[in-house]
């Protein structure tokens, strides 16, 4: 029973199927296709505004892409510690960038307004180059999440006096978070100040398919060329967008955010969580000999060093059930 991650699941049936329907006919390549272009009317209507879509194949990606398309290569962007991009994509956002990705220290696993404002300062102070960018990553890698007061806090404070940062999203679980918070997606998006975001589907159900969401349409040109330079504008762009229009079809991403969720909190009822179960990742603290005889038993998962010693994560996909956690569960009692 596989714990370890989100990606360890499979796609959505919806989602295979999706793929291959776009597999019938012959479509114009590089994006100019009726999927794409459906994919970005799908998103207009879902965040309420108009937007841009670019679809990429890993959430590493759309991040480096999207840090680049905002920060410039005197800049610094400003991460929380724990950020996904600080701590797992071996530099990608500073390559593609040329700046600096900062880490900001938090008490806890989403920053707050009166950290980034520490870290700002910090940084005019020792002059480490020029504040350009924050992201924050919705739902956090601790399986928490941002409120919209928390989101309009820290987009109020990035802009001071000479600073003016903008702001991306690491939507990587975006689904969960949205699953969790019961709000329109445009709330803790562009009108809490986000200007671009990385959407993720594969940890979600989709097969591989990320997408940045332009809310600020003046960096979609660029975004495009970044991509493009970066080897990430797909040929048969038609299969990505295919998983993502079905992603977004008939409420998919919710249903399936939902449910892993669900599982999450199943676990969370009968453990002691390291941290609140907003999203669908459970931490635990777990002596080294426990966590042997369950990988013993045959329950994948993984340790996590940056919360501790002795922490493990235990993630619930869509494909979770609650066989698979009631299991977990009697193992553990
Ligand atoms: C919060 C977060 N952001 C980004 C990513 C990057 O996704 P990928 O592995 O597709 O590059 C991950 C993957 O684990 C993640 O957890």
């Amino acid at each position: 029973v596989n714990f370890r991650s989100d990606n360890v699941s499979g796609a959505s049936p919806e989602i295979v199927e999706a793929i291959a329907r776009a597999n019938r006919d012959f479509a114009t390549s590089y994006g100019d296709d009726d999927v794409t272009a459906r994919l970005r009317r799908r998103c207009c209507e879902l965040f309420e505004t108009e937007v841009d879509v670019v679809p990429v194949v890993t959430g590493t990606a759309a991040n480096a892409l999207s840090i680049a398309s905002i920060t410039p290569p005197w800049g610094v962007a400003f991460a929380h510690t724990h950020a996904h991009m600080l701590r797992d994509e071996w530099n990608a956002p500073e390559f593609f960038s040329g700046a600096r990705v900062v880490p900001v220290r938090a008490a806890a696993p989403t920053l707050t307004a009166g950290e980034l404002r520490a870290a700002i300062d910090d940084v005019l102070a020792s002059d480490v180059g020029v504040p350009s960018s924050v992201t924050v990553t919705q739902a956090s890698e601790a399986g928490t999440v941002y409120r919209v007061d928390d989101l309009q806090a820290i987009s109020a404070e990035r802009s001071r006096g000479d600073v003016h940062l903008a702001m991306h999203m690491d939507g990587a679980r975006f689904a969960n978070a949205i699953a969790f918070l019961r709000c329109a997606p445009a709330d803790v998006t562009w009108r809490a100040g986000v200007d671009l975001m990385s959407f993720g589907a594969t940890k979600n159900g989709a097969a591989g398919a990320e997408m940045i969401v332009i809310f600020r349409r003046e960096l979609a040109a660029e975004v495009r060329h970044r991509a493009r330079r970066a080897g990430h504008r797909a040929s048969k762009m038609r299969f990505v967008s295919a998983q993502l229009e079905a992603y977004l079809a008939d409420d998919l991403w919710l249903r399936n955010a939902r449910h892993a969720n669900a599982m999450a909190a199943r676990l969370a009822a009968e453990v002691s969580a390291l941290h609140p179960v907003e999203a669908n990742s459970v931490f635990m603290r777990i002596p080294d000999d426990l966590a042997q005889r369950l990988q013993d038993a045959g329950f994948r998962f993984t340790k996590w060093g940056i919360f501790g010693k002795d922490v493990y994560r235990f993630v619930c996909s869509w494909q979770t059930d609650e066989k698979h956690v009631d299991s977990l569960i009697q193992a553990l009692k």
